[in-house]
């Protein structure tokens, strides 16, 4: 089985690669791919960079050049739900575009002509998240992620997007893989671990919480491989 694994910045693959160690670094589209065989899973680790233009471009690639059939993936994101502190995991249950707005012709924000506003996650990956979660006496939060191309310090503008979105939390990357697997058809997950709560102190928390989330999700991830690769 083939399985990619990505991140949007270098901190949330980091403690993957620390964990396999051995791997293979392939050179494409600017980008670098770690490849590597756990198990019986070849795995192709990668960090797309920031947005939703790299994030598609990066699962695409992933899909269509390294052959993923699965795609997890792994970082972090701003807290939309106040129940949702810094550290604790949330699995998208579905995932929206939050900075697409056509409403001028009469549609929803975040509606895609020809698509949806939301896209779905894989049941079955959720399944096993959930699995997951309970050996490790972990929790885990299921619920609406929102994307954009914005980090999001303001309270004002968390607040329209938990109104307009019902998002549970918010990140950059998140929907431009979910567009990519869906419309591949390539089972996706997408983890995150809270870093900040997108509000005015959101800048200082990030930097601050980056690498112990992004650790707590890449854990996690790996925990989730072994149910994957039974
Ligand atoms: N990822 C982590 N925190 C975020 C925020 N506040 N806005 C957008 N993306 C994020």
């Amino acid at each position: 089985m083939k399985i990619a694994i990505m991140g949007a910045m270098i901190e949330e693959i980091t403690p993957l690669l620390e964990r396999f160690k051995e791997y293979e670094t392939v050179e494409f589209a600017k980008n670098k791919f770690y490849t590597l065989k756990y198990k019986s899973i070849d795995i192709t680790i990668a960090y797309s960079k920031i947005g939703k233009v790299n994030a598609a471009l990066t699962a695409s690639i992933l899909i269509n050049r390294f052959g993923a059939q699965k795609l997890l993936f792994s970082g972090v994101a701003g807290a939309v739900d106040e129940t949702l502190h810094i550290g604790d995991l949330i699995a998208a249950d579905s995932l929206a575009q939050h900075d697409l707005d056509i409403t001028v012709f009469g549609h929803p924000y975040g509606f895609v002509p020809e698509s949806k506003v939301f896209i779905k996650s894989d049941e079955k990956l959720l399944e096993i998240a959930h699995e997951t979660a309970r050996a490790l006496n972990l929790t885990l939060k299921n619920g609406i992620i929102a994307t954009g191309d914005q980090f999001i310090n303001s309270r004002e503008k968390k607040e329209w997007i938990k109104k307009t979105f019902n998002a549970n939390a918010i990140e950059m990357e998140g929907a431009g893989v979910a567009f990519v697997c869906d419309a591949l058809n390539v089972p996706f997950f997408i983890l995150r671990a809270i870093s900040d709560a997108a509000d005015a102190k959101a800048g200082f928390d990030f930097d601050e919480f980056l690498q112990s989330s992004s650790k707590i999700s890449a854990d996690f991830i790996i925990a989730m491989l072994e149910r994957i690769s039974i």
